[in-house]
């Protein structure tokens, strides 16, 4: 007995416990640095670990075991970036694309995203939920116990507005895994002269709004020839941050136009994508609080260079991970996938990439309270089908992960 009240579950009998050392972002070398801990034991109170270490170590009592067989536990995925709401979908500019037309001239010609936003804002709210939910299940069978989903496909304010009650309504009270919401602005009127009255309708109404009605913790531009310039998303991000909420870039997907720069002026939580950053804009994050994050699904299904993680991880900044997933560059619905992926076209150390996909993934949504384990954490963690962690990112698209629990309740959905 230590006199402190019994912890609510303890995983026993766990082969290998490996985590981040603690709250991202972890930059650089530290981006490597895991904690990895032989016959562990994990031991939870009231959603949150009380100890994560070697199993002879630990003292006290409590009224749940869960043994876990000696397999290897990890902290819960967290997916920072996906459009997991839409309608319709992108299978004739898939093949289209494998046809040999660019993502970028689908785009132009009124295709593409701008395809999906017309299903999108014909679709009432019930429609949205219906469809983004076994999206969201999928997500968590790889994995995720948090998952940031963005509006963008409905294009005017009201039909963002029923995306994001869409969002709203996907979070389950009853399960412990967290919905992030995120408002994306993502393309602009093809007619130019609506352009600037489209931004100052978002500044000044859309944005407002769904601040009171709490329906957005940040807000994310499309930075990029065929979607808003510079300026565009400077005054978007400026009137996000009046209204209390975080700003976050899609940036240098296809051309690095200043976007990774803006979002390093504005001290945005990250920036995404960076498929085409160079030398400029990799330096400019190292010295930055932004947490890069690189989408590996893009790449594979694009075929985009991969976003420069190794150089990133080199230059001193912090690399996050996420799926991307959405129907028009990247339908990959499970963040171990991106984890395993991250490692082959990114460049990233299994070891890197496990914190890309958890603490700095979660720094990459503000949030310092997971993506790691240790006294005080969120006690979101898998337990995995193997007794070596680093068979996540080995095994290409074998479900790795036998059980998640979030907040120290297990998940459903994953059997
Ligand atoms: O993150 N880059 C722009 N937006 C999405 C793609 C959306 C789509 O093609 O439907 C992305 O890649
Ligand atoms: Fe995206």
């Amino acid at each position: 007995m230590t006199g402190e009240p019994p912890a609510d579950l303890l995983v026993a009998n766990v082969g290998e416990l490996a985590t981040p050392l603690g709250p991202g972002p972890h930059r650089g070398a530290a981006q490597r640095a895991l904690r990895v801990v032989p016959d562990a034991v994990l031991a939870v109170r009231d959603g949150r670990v009380t100890y994560a270490g070697p199993a002879r170590d630990w003292r006290g009592d409590a009224r749940a075991t869960l043994d876990a067989g000696g397999a290897a536990v990890v902290p819960g995925l967290v997916d920072p970036h996906t459009h997991l709401v839409w309608a319709g979908d992108r299978l004739a500019d898939f093949e289209a694309r494998a046809a040999g037309v660019p993502y970028e001239a689908i785009l132009a010609r009124g295709g593409g995203i701008r395809h999906t936003v017309r299903a999108t804002a014909a679709a009432d709210v019930d429609t949205l939920v219906a469809l983004a939910r076994p999206r969201l299940a999928e997500l968590a069978r790889g994995g995720a116990t948090t998952v940031e989903i963005k509006s963008g496909y409905g294009f005017t304010p009201e039909a963002e507005l029923r995306s994001l009650e869409a969002i709203a309504r996907l979070r389950d009270p009853a399960d412990g895994r967290t919905v992030v919401p995120t408002l994306l602005v993502h393309v602009p009127p093809t007619d130019a002269a609506e352009r600037a009255g489209y931004v100052a309708d978002v500044c000044g109404a859309l944005v407002p709004e769904l601040a009171r009605r709490g329906l957005a913790v940040a807000v994310d531009v499309f930075v990029e020839r065929e979607a808003f310039t510079v300026a565009e998303a400077d005054a978007i991000l400026r009137a996000a941050r009046a209204h209390g909420l975080a700003g976050k870039l899609h940036a240098d997907q296809f051309h690095a136009i200043g976007g990774v720069e803006l979002a390093v002026r504005h001290g945005a939580l990250s920036v995404d994508h960076l498929e085409a950053s160079g030398p400029a804009q990799i330096a400019a994050l190292a010295a930055s609080a932004t947490v890069a994050t690189v989408l590996p699904g893009v790449s594979l299904h694009v075929g985009l260079p991969p976003a420069p993680a190794r150089a990133l991880v080199d230059a001193g900044a912090a690399v996050a991970l996420g799926t991307d997933c959405n129907p028009g560059s990247s339908p990959l619905f499970s963040p171990a996938l991106a984890l395993a992926l991250a490692v082959r076209l990114n460049g990233l150390t299994p070891a890197e990439a496990l914190v890309a996909a958890t603490a700095n993934a979660a720094a990459a949504l503000g949030l310092a309270d997971r993506g790691w384990l240790g006294p005080g954490a969120r006690a979101d963690f898998l337990v995995l089908d193997a007794a070596d962690w680093r068979e996540l990112p080995y095994a290409l698209a074998r479900p790795v992960v036998a059980r998640a629990y979030a907040a120290g309740r297990a998940c459903a959905a994953l059997s």
